[in-house]
């Protein structure tokens, strides 16, 4: 059997195996319920529910070597990482990036196996070399701890306008608020908007390069597997010709998490509007923007539309403490604003996990966030915790 006639068997396992989301309940689309989170955006062509089915169904196969996995990955499928409370949320994994900065000026070692290591290699691998995972080289400078966030709504973001983004830059602080938010402008011209240090500009590259960094499938975008360092991979650990996944493959995986829908709005009680206000005064809405506007889109459901993600896309400089690796145009301190949307699913906040809760991640906000983190310490316990319920609940 050909290596792509047994990828799509697996798709087509995997479609099956997944029919609760066949029912128009689960799906909701287009009969004027709310999403249920993981479910897709409202009012989805058939096509386009297909779409996000199939590539549901991709996003949650389980990749082996003799489907294309590794010779170097993280995990086995990308539901293996972004899998709570809803396939394309959030996960408990913390992975490594690595990178070096000189003088102001950054290497991503694209060169030596890109910033994400790996942490596993298949048994082929091992035999061959006698290791366990990729070594981080040691040309890096830094390595950041990073912990998988959610995707539900993103295809919102993807769907914003550079324009909009660049509007709400500020790299002088010419407003004198205390932020100033920066573009990550690839060297071609594109802005930079998703990874913790906005250094990719489309979610369809993220997806190649998930597919490649995360579990080692080639596919047209990216055809060549990871290596360690320069060294080539010795002869027979990668059996599986490349692209390992086809472009229809990818097409598909891209499409599920584009439609994937915001997570649904929490009940408002008096308490949260209460906070969602002191959330606004104490200067959180400078970088955490509350709605993005989305442009014309061939997808309706994206189109000229809102999107409550409570973030700017912006770099903000937050101080030496959370300073970890520089991506592109990103210094080692700065870090894109998390959206909050999806916050409400996570166990640990920041990059790399290390608040506890949403009160430890806001007590660890410096630099440009210096001031909205003082005026929330300086509110009276009963309204940090409305704040701290809204910002729960989103
Ligand atoms: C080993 C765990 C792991 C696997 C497997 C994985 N991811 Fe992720 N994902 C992460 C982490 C960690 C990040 C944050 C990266 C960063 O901040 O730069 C992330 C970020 C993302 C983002 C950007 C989100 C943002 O905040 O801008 C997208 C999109 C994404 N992943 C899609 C995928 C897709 C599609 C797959 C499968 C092809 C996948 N991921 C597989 C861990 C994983
Ligand atoms: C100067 C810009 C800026 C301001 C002002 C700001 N934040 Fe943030 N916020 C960020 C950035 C950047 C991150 C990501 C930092 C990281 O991951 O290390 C972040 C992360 C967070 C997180 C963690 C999210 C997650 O998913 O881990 C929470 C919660 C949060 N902010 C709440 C707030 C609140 C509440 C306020 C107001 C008191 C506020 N922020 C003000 C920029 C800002």
């Amino acid at each position: 059997m050909s290596h792509r006639s047994r990828v799509a068997i697996l798709l087509l396992a995997a479609v099956t195996a997944c029919e609760p989301l066949a029912s128009p309940r689960a799906d909701s689309a287009g009969d004027g319920n709310p999403p249920t989170p993981g479910g897709p955006l409202l009012f989805l062509t058939a096509r386009q529910q297909l779409g996000f089915r199939q590539g549901r169904a991709l996003f949650q196969t389980t990749f082996s070597p003799a489907t294309g996995l590794g010779p170097l990955f993280n995990a086995r499928s990308c539901a293996e990482c972004h899998e709570q409370p809803v396939v394309g949320g959030v996960g408990d994994e913390v992975e490594t990036h690595a990178t070096a900065y000189h003088g102001g000026v950054c290497d991503d070692l694209a060169r030596i196996g890109g910033p994400v290591i790996q942490d596993s290699v298949t048994p082929a691998l091992h035999a061959a070399l006698g290791i366990d995972k990729e070594p981080v080289p040691p040309e890096a400078t830094a390595v950041g701890r990073r912990t998988t966030p959610s995707l539900l709504g993103f295809g919102l973001l993807d769907a914003v306008p550079d324009s909009e983004l660049a509007a709400l830059a500020d790299p002088d602080d010419r407003n004198g608020d205390g932020i100033s938010g920066r573009l990550n402008r690839l060297p071609d011209g594109r802005l930079g908007r998703f990874g913790r240090k906005a250094q990719i500009a489309t979610l369809r590259e993220f997806t190649s390069g998930a597919f490649i960094n995360e579990m080692g499938i080639t596919s047209p975008p990216e055809p060549h597997e990871q290596t360690i360092r320069d060294t080539p991979l010795p002869p027979g650990v990668d059996p599986t010709p490349d692209p390992e996944l086809e472009q229809a493959g990818l097409d598909a995986t891209d499409a599920f998490v584009k439609l994937l829908a915001p997570p649904p709005p929490t009940l408002s009680s008096f308490i949260e509007l209460q906070g969602r206000k002191l959330f606004a005064t104490a200067g959180c809405t400078g970088c955490h923007v509350p709605l993005l506007h989305t442009g014309p889109n061939p997808v309706r459901a994206l189109s000229n539309t809102t999107v409550a993600a409570y973030t700017d896309l912006l770099l903000h400089d937050m101080g030496p403490e959370l300073a970890d690796i520089c991506l592109g145009q990103a210094e080692p301190a700065e870090f894109r604003t998390e959206p909050l949307m999806g916050v409400q699913y996570k166990e640990a906040f920041l990059h790399d996990g290390r608040a506890p809760s949403i009160e430890a991640a806001i007590q660890l906000h410096a630099g440009e966030a210096a001031g909205a983190r003082d005026r929330f310490l300086g509110l009276s316990p009963q309204e940090r915790a409305a704040l701290l319920r809204f910002v729960s609940g989103l």
